[in-house]
């Protein structure tokens, strides 16, 4: 006999709330304090001075993740377009996404001139690398894959199917700082990755964001992306390639002095968030009845911050949120009334409709673009029945591993139960 739910009347599992909080934000100490006040106190706050703080958080990131390069620039989405242009994608070009992620990325790839191509997940939540092959054309210049929610995708087949292909790899691993992939960082496995720092990353400075690459030239030209006048504040190196205009996306001094403490408490964090995971997945039943867990490709590099079940159909699924929910548990699922989640393509508007910053209709309608890409809210449903089915779960570094067990508990109850 399975225990009486509390959405039946029955007692609910939680009775004290799981505690919340963002990751990086919620380690903040004095020691970031002190160096931003340090920065504040000098009245040093341009990136190009002498001891700079940005220059040491990049050659600090470029030790940990083992690249040749790091540029940090003031957030994610810059991070991605200079990326991209550093890979040397740009108008005419199409890049291939996957349906779930947040809207920056696919406005990072319009942000270049460039063509957004919405590809399926799978139960991984992340790119369906069958599909990814699916949508290459001839104008298909590079593969963007998203590590969603501290999870790395399926990298090894993207990355090959790429190579296959000719095709640049850019990854997303704003989701995903510190996360590695069979032994090797998330990030550094195609030919640029991206970082967020923003407030709700796994560490962060408020707003910023790095590219790293091996690739000496995609570094350059990233750099000359995030700022026209780069040639100017470093007169004294000589370029490899030929200088040009962008925008600028230049972090001040502050930025740069945060993200080196948050660095520092990086795999302090993920110490942390692993041990949560661990303990939920010790907890969590090994034969549920409605759901599959996410397939996770590499379960020891993952961050830890976050698990997700996906229940067999979505009337269940939603059937376990509201049980889940009366036994104290909250589960991120795709049907915020009222509210479009902007991480599924559905409701990146802007994007399906094909919405110009400028009456030209660029990029979709770009000379240089020969190719015709079609979207609808509907292009994609596989990602929409896998994200209508999946109950997704945080964890945070307010968390101890005995709210992790609570928490697999009440999917347990919940499971035996309805499923
Ligand atoms: C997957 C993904 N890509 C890109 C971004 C953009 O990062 P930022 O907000 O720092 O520009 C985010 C931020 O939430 C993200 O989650």
């Amino acid at each position: 006999m399975a225990e009486r739910l509390a959405i039946d009347g029955g007692t609910p599992v939680i009775t004290e709330p799981i505690p919340s909080g963002m990751h990086g934000p919620s380690v903040i100490d004095d020691r970031e304090i002190n160096a931003v006040t340090e920065v504040l106190r000098s009245g040093k706050l341009f990136r190009f001075v002498e001891n700079s703080n940005v220059a040491a958080f990049e050659q600090e990131a470029t030790a940990r993740l083992g690249v040749n390069h790091a540029l940090m620039v003031n957030s994610g989405t810059s991070a991605i377009i200079c990326a991209l242009t550093g890979c040397g994608i740009g108008p005419g070009d199409e890049v291939i996404i996957p349906g779930y992620t947040y809207i920056a990325t696919a406005a990072a790839v319009v942000g270049v001139g460039a063509i957004p191509v919405i590809a399926e997940i799978d139960e991984s939540l992340g790119m369906d690398v069958a599909d990814v092959a699916q949508k290459i054309t001839p104008h298909t210049k590079a593969i963007l894959p998203v590590h969603m929610q501290g999870v790395p995708c399926r990298l090894e087949e993207i990355v090959s199917l790429a190579r296959a292909h000719d095709l640049k790899v850019i990854e997303d691993s704003c989701q995903c700082v510190g996360g590695r992939y069979k032994g090797k960082y998330t990030g550094t496995w195609g030919d640029a990755g991206a970082w967020s720092l923003n407030y709700y990353k796994v560490i962060s400075c408020g707003e910023g964001g790095l590219v790293f690459t091996d690739d000496y030239d995609v570094y350059e030209l990233a750099a000359f992306a995030s700022d026209p006048a780069m040639p100017m504040w470093m007169s004294d190196k000589e370029w490899a390639n030929q200088p040009f205009s962008r925008q600028c996306y230049r972090p001040s001094e502050i930025l740069g002095a945060m993200a080196r403490i948050q660095l520092s408490k990086l795999e302090d964090i993920l110490g942390h968030t692993r041990r949560l995971k661990k303990a939920f997945l010790s907890e969590l039943a090994d034969d549920p009845k409605g759901y599959i867990r996410q397939h996770v490709d590499d379960p020891d590099g993952e961050c830890g911050i976050s698990a997700a079940i996906i229940v067999q159909d979505d009337q269940l699924a939603k059937k376990y949120a509201e049980a889940l929910k009366a036994e104290g548990l909250g589960a991120g699922t795709a049907y915020n009334q009222g509210f479009p989640d902007r991480h599924i393509y559905c409701y990146w508007d802007s994007i399906l409709k094909k919405q110009s910053a400028h009456p030209s209709g660029y990029p979709w309608n770009d000379p240089a673009y020969k190719g015709n890409v079609e979207y609808s809210p509907d292009m994609c449903p596989n990602t929409l029945s896998i994200l209508g089915r999946a109950l997704r779960f945080g964890f945070n570094v307010n968390m101890q591993e005995d709210h992790a067990r609570l928490m697999a508990a009440v999917i347990n109850k919940v499971d035996a139960a309805l499923g």
